[in-house]
């Protein structure tokens, strides 16, 4: 039953686990399941026959469909070829939302027409009682001036302070870059990828589960986000990798009392229903048009760390260095010490000399006595 599996991590084969799984009991079910592309997994092997892989993968979408409530959400990522097969599969059995494309961008060398984007298909169980919420994220700027990468003319009264409603084209989350965010584990996605995917589609307390768990990114959204979670994989040492993160995290990732999903201390993707709440704990230009060349920024810094790699490697050892979470704070548990419409600050842009070119920065400074 579910409560022996409910916010753990078990080692074992999805379609036997799934079976476990009273029908209409998950609020969202995700799966990266193996690309069937030989990738070098500790103990699974990534190369079926093209028939058998595609018949296993229609039994466990059946089984994510099977287990998901009326009002929940399938979300299944994979590469473009293989979504075509899943889409079929779905088709008979859920209402299509969307195809989101993730754009991962490659190395900028390579053939013409190499994959640059996954999939990711978002279903709803039953799209009449589906659970949904609309989402934004930061405007694009450019890298050195920060100002809007989009020209939007003369429309820039319309702006939203924070940044658009995303769309099914998702650009600004990147593959895992830097090894120290790496697990020993051949594909793991990027945390606030999946705290995109839980905030648009659950609540607090809601129930996810991934039947791919590999070193745990859903799980570890999902606990983030103060969601329950369930967690399988085939592979004992990829389980306790996951288990071992698990210990050190907490339900953190909120503003106030609402939940948002961080990335290098900057907030990536809030709900738009949230927007009326969180506007105060940022610094908003009175005039909506200056975000064209002003970054709205948090009224104070936070600190919520990216989790670093476990140190627990695929062979056993453990180095005993566990994850370094000690900048990790509550956030904004003190929100009484924030004073919302506090505008005794003000943003200035700063032009800082660099490398010979003139960069210019948003810099917050105190108002001076008597100015408006
Ligand atoms: C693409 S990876 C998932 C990575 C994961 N999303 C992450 O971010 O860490 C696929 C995972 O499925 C696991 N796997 C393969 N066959 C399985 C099965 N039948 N049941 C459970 N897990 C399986 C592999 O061990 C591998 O860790």
């Amino acid at each position: 039953m579910t409560e022996k599996l409910l916010n753990k991590i078990t080692q074992g084969d999805c379609l036997k686990l799934l079976k476990q799984i009273p029908d209409n009991s998950i609020d969202m079910t995700f799966a990266d399941p193996p690309f069937n592309l030989k990738k070098g997994y500790n103990s699974y092997k990534d190369s079926l026959k093209l028939q058998e892989y595609l018949n296993w993968c229609e039994q466990w979408i059946t089984e994510m469909v099977r287990i998901t409530k009326p009002s929940g959400s399938i979300f299944v990522h994979n590469i473009p070829k293989w979504l075509t097969y899943y889409a079929a599969f779905l088709n008979k059995q859920a209402d299509f939302k969307h195809w989101i494309s993730w754009d991962a961008p490659t190395a900028p060398m390579g053939k013409s027409l190499q994959p640059g984007h996954y999939g990711i298909l978002f279903y709803a169980k039953d799209v009449k009682q589906l659970k949904y919420y609309e989402i934004r994220h930061p405007h694009k700027r450019t890298r050195k001036e920060r100002i809007l990468a989009k020209d939007y003319g003369g429309k820039k009264f319309m702006l939203h302070p924070f940044g658009p409603l995303v769309s099914d084209v998702w650009t600004d989350i990147h593959r895992i870059k830097h090894n120290k965010f790496r697990d020993e584990h051949p594909c793991q996605l990027p945390i606030h990828l999946l705290e995109r995917i839980i905030l648009m589609s659950t609540d607090e307390g809601d129930i996810v589960l991934d039947p791919f768990n590999g070193t745990g990114t859903t799980a570890i959204a999902a606990r983030r986000l103060g969601r329950q979670y369930i967690g399988f994989d085939l592979d004992d040492h990829y389980v306790k990798i996951t288990k071992n993160k698990l210990e050190n995290v907490k339900p953190i990732s909120k503003i106030g009392d609402r939940w948002v999903s961080f990335y290098l201390d900057e907030v990536v993707t809030l709900r738009n229903d949230d927007w009326d709440y969180l506007k105060d704990f940022y610094y908003i230009p009175a005039n909506v048009e200056e975000v064209d060349t002003k970054q709205i920024v948090l009224k104070t810094k936070v600190k919520i760390k990216t989790p670093q790699k476990s140190l627990l490697t695929v062979n056993g050892n453990d180095t005993g260095n566990r994850l370094d979470f000690r900048n990790q704070t509550a956030l904004f548990e003190p929100t009484v010490q924030y004073r919302p419409n506090d505008n005794r600050h003000v943003q200035k842009r700063k032009a800082v000399h660099n490398k010979g070119l003139i960069k210019t920065t948003v810099i917050t400074v105190k108002k001076r006595k008597n100015s408006k």
